[in-house]
């Protein structure tokens, strides 16, 4: 991700407790809190600036604001079996809902080998990469997607009708960090774009389109297209089928039939947020797997092939030109080797940003550096 010259870097420390009193001053209980500030501050931490406090305002205190996320967390399992849940969030914090979604599937899969969840009516998670982290860290393969907002066209289509629908694999190596794969289904995704359009940058070419099917390269009004249906962004492999755009629309849509149809939740176009002119709810859906790797084989043997591949995959010739071939996950523990001592960078407009809801939460006892 880029980064702006100039930004200004604060400690991570400093940043998580100012999310968590944020979260609490708008009501989210003190528990809760600091599950929402521990997944954004963890963006951070590992480079997905996208997804970080660069979003606390826009998707978290903007929306329990204006009454379209709700601070308090109702988790209802509303049908469970011994290795499956579904789940009712009703709209609280999708941090909260998904983390306890996670950790039953976890539990599930302990006993039981498999473990599946299926949410809906949640809000927006965050990295998917958190939670399939979790699964890595209990020592099984975590598996997780999420629905979204429309923004992504169909191969031949430029209406915006998938979300950017992460699917996001976790594994334990032996390795000194898992095999983390957690990505979007669409070429880039919307959080991108804000930290595009955030430092004044123009979008590369293929990221997005107009209703023609042209190229849209302007970061700030792709943002405002996408609301109003005008352009939309374009599946992993890109425009058309000469590049295999369609495996990342395919993969899309079983994002999306995942997070809607198990759970009989929301999809498409009902994921807008808008309804008759007004902001209404984005009942999101999710779906976690974890897999007990015991149930298959030792737990350090898996770690042992896992590690052998990835490390046969960076040993392998490169390209001209190219330093190293990196694994998944790896630039992440690259990010947080780089930042632990250094913090998160803010470029200016998330510095206003977090002057702003200090201020309108009076949070006086924060004093950042800038
Ligand atoms: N909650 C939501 O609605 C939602 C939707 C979409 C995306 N997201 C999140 O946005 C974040 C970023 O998504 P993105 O699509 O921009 O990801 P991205 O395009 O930055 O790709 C990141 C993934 O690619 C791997 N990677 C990067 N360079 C690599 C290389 N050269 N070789 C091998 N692997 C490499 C990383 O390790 C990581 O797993 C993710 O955390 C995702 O979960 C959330």
């Amino acid at each position: 991700m880029k980064i702006e010259k100039g930004a200004k870097w604060v400690k991570f420390g400093l940043m998580e407790n100012f999310m968590r009193d944020v979260f609490k001053g708008l009501g989210v209980p003190p528990r809760d809190a600091a599950v929402c500030a521990d997944v954004l501050i963890t963006a951070d931490k590992l480079g997905i600036d996208s997804h970080g406090v660069s979003r606390l305002k826009p998707i978290y205190y903007d929306r329990i604001k204006q009454g379209i996320q709700l601070a308090k967390t109702r988790f209802e399992i509303v049908k469970q079996t011994p290795t499956t849940a579904v789940i009712d969030g009703h709209n609280g914090m999708g941090h909260v809902i998904a983390g306890r979604a996670m950790a039953l599937a976890i539990r599930k899969a302990q006993k039981c080998a498999l473990g599946m969840t299926a949410v809906r009516n949640s809000t927006h998670y965050g990295i998917a990469g958190y939670y399939a982290l979790m699964a890595a860290k209990a020592g099984m393969i975590g598996i997780t997607g999420t629905n979204a907002r429309p923004s992504v066209a169909p191969t031949f289509g430029t209406e915006n009708m998938l979300g950017t629908n992460a699917l996001t694999f976790g594994m334990p190596t032996d390795e000194k960090f898992p095999f983390l794969l957690d990505c979007a289904t669409s070429i880039t995704q919307r959080g991108k774009i804000e930290v595009y359009a955030k430092l004044g940058l123009k979008l590369p070419k293929g990221w997005a389109i107009n209703n023609r099917g042209e190229a849209r390269t302007d970061s700030r009004a792709v943002l405002d297209e996408l609301v109003a249906g005008s352009a939309a962004l374009v599946p992993l492999g890109g425009i058309g089928e000469e590049m295999s755009g369609y495996k990342g629309y395919g993969y899309s849509t079983v994002v999306e039939i995942l997070s809607a149809a198990l759970q009989q939740g929301a999809y498409m176009k009902m994921l807008l947020g808008i309804k008759d002119g007004k902001k209404v709810p984005y009942p999101l859906g999710h779906f976690f797997l974890a897999i007990n790797i015991r149930a298959f084989t030792s737990l350090p043997a898996f770690k042992k092939t896992a590690g052998n591949i990835l490390r046969g995959l960076r040993a392998s010739k490169k390209m001209p030109g190219a330093k190293h071939i990196y694994t998944a996950g790896e630039k992440e523990r690259l990010a947080w080797l780089y930042r632990r001592n250094r913090g998160v960078p803010l470029n200016r407009e998330t510095r206003k940003e977090i002057l702003a809801m200090r201020d309108e939460l009076g949070l006086k006892k924060y004093r950042f550096p800038f």
